[in-house]
Parts: structure tokens; C-alpha cells; sequence
């Protein structure tokens, strides 16, 4: 086993130190940075499937499910369809309007979560047909499916995923650009830009890999004894927050909420006050009007965190300065798209649940409760 770990302490931290080549062969082989073309020949679906789809409905559970709800902004904002995502285990309950015209997308790692094939075989009894992106060769998801996209995360033991979660960003950002692409909701220009971008990040998590680990680690001195934290996000950053409480909550046990920044005011600022550590994801996209506007709402946001004693903890770009000057704590990781700035502001929230937990003795790899893959309803 201590071998199967490469001198890594636990697998989660040896997962962690592996996203950057989950995200290079999840990529490898699928674009072209030449005709800033995203090729999914893999899937059996026709160009006509892509060009005339109604609605994309997403089904998935966990951390898949955090995956699918960014990956909604992503393929809104690119190719312009309406996307509905569901808990795998609320889908077929509530009696969904499934139309044979919609794509029917299921996210799983393992590709075996009881829901989420309850899912699948809900939309395509319906008449719809299903694209899986799934992590594991021929699982069943994949067996049902039309097409599936392939995370080459390689196998993930850590019962807290991470590296099949940043290649499952990865592979909805291709969906979404190859699906506006046969829509015509993009220009060659902007795609070639979004397609360098990607290739790009590799290199820019081990970065963040390199400096941010330390941080982390000397933070969860700080804070491995609360009792609650809060991660707050707006955008395609909302559902990254949820997955920070999610990781922090599933192996150090402590309780954690995600929550919209602009909801504060609806309910958790009454929880505020000098014990609650409150991480805001607050990077910036200059080039994105939308993304500087977002930066903005958040300040104010974190303002009112600090107003009423809250520790801050943010994750920022490089360079940004004037942050520092609000907050207690600041993780930066590099510029990016806004629609690919997940894939490097979750880094440092795993790594900070992982030196947490640590801390706090819990047992990283295998929770106390919970499965690798979730086989029964
Ligand atoms: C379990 C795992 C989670 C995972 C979820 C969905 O709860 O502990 O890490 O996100 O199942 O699994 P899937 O294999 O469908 O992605």
C-alpha cells in the first residue's frame, strides 16, 4: 500500500499532486490548438443531436453533481442551451419533463452510482439520448450511454474525490466549446483563446501545488479547531464553494455550508461572528466584464463578513494586493478564463480540508461513513 502511495502520506494528498496530469490527459488528443477545434469523436451522437437539442438535463450525485452545476455555466454561456441539472436521486421523482429533443448528460466517476444510472435509464425510457463523462473504462454509465467523454484521471482510491473532479471540469469545458462550436455560438477566435487557456492550466495547478500547499498547511493550525466554516462563491464559483464545504466536511468532519455570497444577508449572517472562518472564493477575470462585476459584489460581500468579526480566508489572483488589505488569510492561484478559474481555485480548498483533517487525526482515505461509490439507492 505504502508503495501504491508514491511516498505520498495519504492517497487523497497523492491525488491532490496528480491533477495536473489528470487535466493534460483528459485534454490530451481532444483539441487543436491549430484550428481551435475540440474533436469528441468518441461520442454517437450526430452533429444534428448538437445542432438541435432543446435543453441539456444533467444527472449526478456528490461531487459530480458540484461538477455538473459548473459545468451549467459553462455550456449556457458557450453554446447558448438551457441546461437543468438534478440530483441523480431526485431526478426520476419528481417527474421530470424529459423531451426526446434534449441531451441527457450523467457525471460519475465511478460510473456505477445506483441514482445516477436510475437517472440515466429515466431520460432514455423518455426518448432522450445520454452522454456520459465518466472515469472508469466501461462502467456501467458508459455501457448505457451513447457517447462517453473519458476523464483520464486514472483511478481514484480517496474516497474524497478530487482529481476525477477537476478532469470532470476539464471535460464539460470541451463539451461546452464543441457543442457551441457545431451551434455556431462561437467564434474561431474566441475558441482558439479558451482552448490555449486550457492547455495552459497543467502548469498553472502545479504552481499552486508548489506554493499554496504550505499555506495550507500552516493554516490548518489555525483553524483545524472550528467548529464551522462557511465557503461563499458567486457564479460558476458558487458551486466550487460548495465543493470546498463538501471536501472539508466529508474527511475532517467538521460542519461546513456552502453558500451563494449574495445570500448572506438571507439567513447565515446571523451565524457570523469572530469563531467562523469564512473562505470566499474571490478571484477576477480582467478581461471579462462579468467576472470584474463579480469581484466587486464579492468585496462588498467579504466586507460584511469583516464588519462582523468573521475570519477571512480568500482565494485571489497572483498580484492581487488590494485584497490583502481586507482579509485575514490570502491563497492566490494564476490568472485565467473565468470559466476555467475552477479548475484552479478548488486546488487550495482541497488542500486546506486535507491538512485540516489531518490535523485533526481523521482518517482521510476512508471516511467514517461514507463509500467510494454509492451502488444503492
Ligand atoms: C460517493 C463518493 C463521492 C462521489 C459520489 C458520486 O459519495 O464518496 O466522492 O462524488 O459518490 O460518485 P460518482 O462515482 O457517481 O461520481
Amino acid at each position: 500500500i505504502q508503495a501504491e502511495k508514491s511516498g505520498y502520506k495519504h492517497f487523497m494528498l497523492k491525488e491532490i499532486f496528480e491533477q495536473p496530469r489528470a487535466i493534460r490527459d483528459t485534454t490530451l488528443g481532444r483539441i487543436s490548438l491549430d484550428t481551435g477545434k475540440v474533436y469528441l469523436s468518441e461520442m454517437k451522437i450526430t452533429e444534428d443531436d448538437f445542432r438541435n437539442a432543446t435543453k441539456i438535463n444533467i444527472a449526478a450525485c456528490g461531487t459530480s453533481w458540484h461538477a455538473a452545476t459548473a459545468g451549467k455555466f459553462m455550456i449556457e454561456r458557450l453554446a447558448r442551451v438551457p441546461v437543468e441539472v438534478d440530483y441523480a436521486s431526485e431526478y426520476r421523482y419528481r417527474d421530470p419533463i424529459a423531451d426526446p429533443s434534449a441531451l441527457g448528460l450523467l457525471i460519475t466517476q465511478s460510473g456505477e452510482t445506483a441514482d445516477t444510472i436510475a437517472a440515466q435509464r429515466e431520460m432514455v425510457a423518455k426518448g432522450m439520448k445520454t452522454i456520459a463523462i465518466c472515469n472508469v473504462v466501461g462502467a456501467m454509465i458508459a455501457r448505457e450511454a451513447h457517447g462517453t467523454i473519458y476523464t483520464h484521471a486514472g483511478p481514484e482510491i480517496g474516497v474524497a474525490s478530487t482529481k476525477a473532479f477537476t478532469a470532470q471540469l476539464v471535460a464539460l469545458f470541451l463539451f461546452a466549446v464543441h457543442l457551441a462550436q457545431k451551434r455556431e455560438t462561437i467564434s474561431t477566435e474566441e475558441s482558439s483563446r479558451l482552448l490555449e487557456s486550457l492547455s495552459l492550466l497543467p502548469g498553472k495547478v502545479e504552481e499552486i501545488l508548489r506554493t499554496v500547499d504550505s499555506v495550507c498547511e500552516q493554516l490548518a493550525k489555525t483553524y483545524s479547531t472550528a467548529r464551522d466554516f462557511l465557503f461563499l462563491g458567486r457564479g460558476i464559483h458558487y458551486p466550487i464553494a460548495l465543493e470546498g464545504a463538501l471536501k472539508l466536511k466529508e474527511i475532517s468532519y467538521i460542519h461546513a455550508e456552502g453558500y451563494p455570497a449574495g445570500e448572506m444577508k438571507h439567513g447565515p449572517n446571523a451565524l457570523i461572528d469572530e469563531t467562523l472562518p469564512v473562505v470566499v472564493l474571490a478571484t477576477k477575470d480582467n478581461d471579462n466584464r462579468d467576472s470584474r462585476l463579480r469581484y466587486e459584489k464579492t468585496l462588498s460581500n467579504i466586507q460584511e463578513v469583516t464588519a462582523r468579526s468573521g475570519k477571512v480566508i480568500a482565494v485571489a489572483i497572483e498580484g492581487d494586493e488590494e485584497i490583502k488589505q481586507l482579509v485575514d488569510h490570502v491563497l492566490y492561484v494564476p490568472s485565467a478564463p473565468e470559466l476555467l478559474l475552477p479548475v484552479l481555485e478548488v486546488v487550495p480548498l482541497q488542500l486546506l480540508a486535507y491538512h485540516i483533517a489531518v490535523r485533526r487525526g481523521c482518517d482521510v482515505d476512508q471516511p467514517r461513513n461514507l463509500a467510494k461509490s454509492v451502488t444503492v439507492e
